[in-house]
């Protein structure tokens, strides 16, 4: 496997992944639209992107459904999933992954918050695996490991007659869902920002 394979094999994350997976996910999302309307100024977003993403990949360590895409000597991508029938954060989680994420923001708790709780308002009823967020590295962005890390929780889902939701941040990324089975459910737009896509996708029939 060279590092430039198109099919590396996902794995779940151990708790080793820890740091990579968060490094991972800020220096992916520290361009992002919505981010970027949160936190305006880029340096700002890089100071603080690491601890807030420390308490997401934490906060989904509980549902043991954090995937990663390792290729020939690091760990490229990651996926943070909550299984159907559960809530994001845990019930028991919320209070002190709120009060880190306003220690983790300061000023910015305000858009934080808002953002929070549009996502919360239009979340579906009906159970489906979340997707909270995918980022692969920077650097190799564009080689199908987004994709990849994709396909391992979508097939186990459609195995399982389970559905799939997320909210895409950005056209570039709605159009990789759209790819993968999502469509357009809903969407959220944030005041003079940008406008995030909930986006739904029925189990696939399993070809047998
Ligand atoms: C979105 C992302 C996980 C896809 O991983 P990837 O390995 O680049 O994806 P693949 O190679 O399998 O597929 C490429 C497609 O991903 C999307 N994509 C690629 N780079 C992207 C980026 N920087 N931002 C958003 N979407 C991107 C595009 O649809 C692209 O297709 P295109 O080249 O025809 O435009 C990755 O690009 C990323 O981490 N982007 C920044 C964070 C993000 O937008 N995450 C998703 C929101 S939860």
């Amino acid at each position: 496997m060279t590092l430039l394979d198109p099919h590396p094999p996902t794995r779940p994350a151990r708790s080793t992944d820890r740091d990579v997976a968060v490094r991972i996910l800020s220096e992916a999302f520290a361009h992002d639209p919505v981010i970027s309307w949160m936190v305006p100024d880029a340096a700002d977003r890089r100071q603080m992107l690491p601890s807030v993403f420390e308490l997401f990949v934490d906060a989904f360590a509980r549902h043991d459904e954090t995937h990663v895409v390792p290729t020939a000597d690091v760990v490229a991508g990651v996926a943070l999933w909550a299984p159907p029938g559960t809530e994001p954060i845990h019930p028991d989680d919320e209070t002190a992954f709120a009060a880190g994420l306003v220690d983790a923001v300061g000023p910015h708790m305000g858009r934080v918050g808002t953002v929070m709780e549009l996502l919360a308002g239009s979340h579906p009823d009906e159970p489906a695996w979340y997707l909270q967020f995918l980022a692969v590295d920077p650097v190799v962005q564009g080689l199908g490991l987004g994709s990849r890390a994709l396909r391992g929780v979508l097939e186990r889902g459609d195995a399982a007659g389970e559905a799939a939701y997320l909210e895409a941040t950005s056209e570039r990324n709605r159009a990789l869902y759209r790819r993968h089975g999502f469509r357009d459910v809903g969407q959220v737009a944030l005041p003079d920002g940008p406008t995030l896509h909930a986006m739904w996708r029925d189990p696939a029939p399993v070809r047998s």
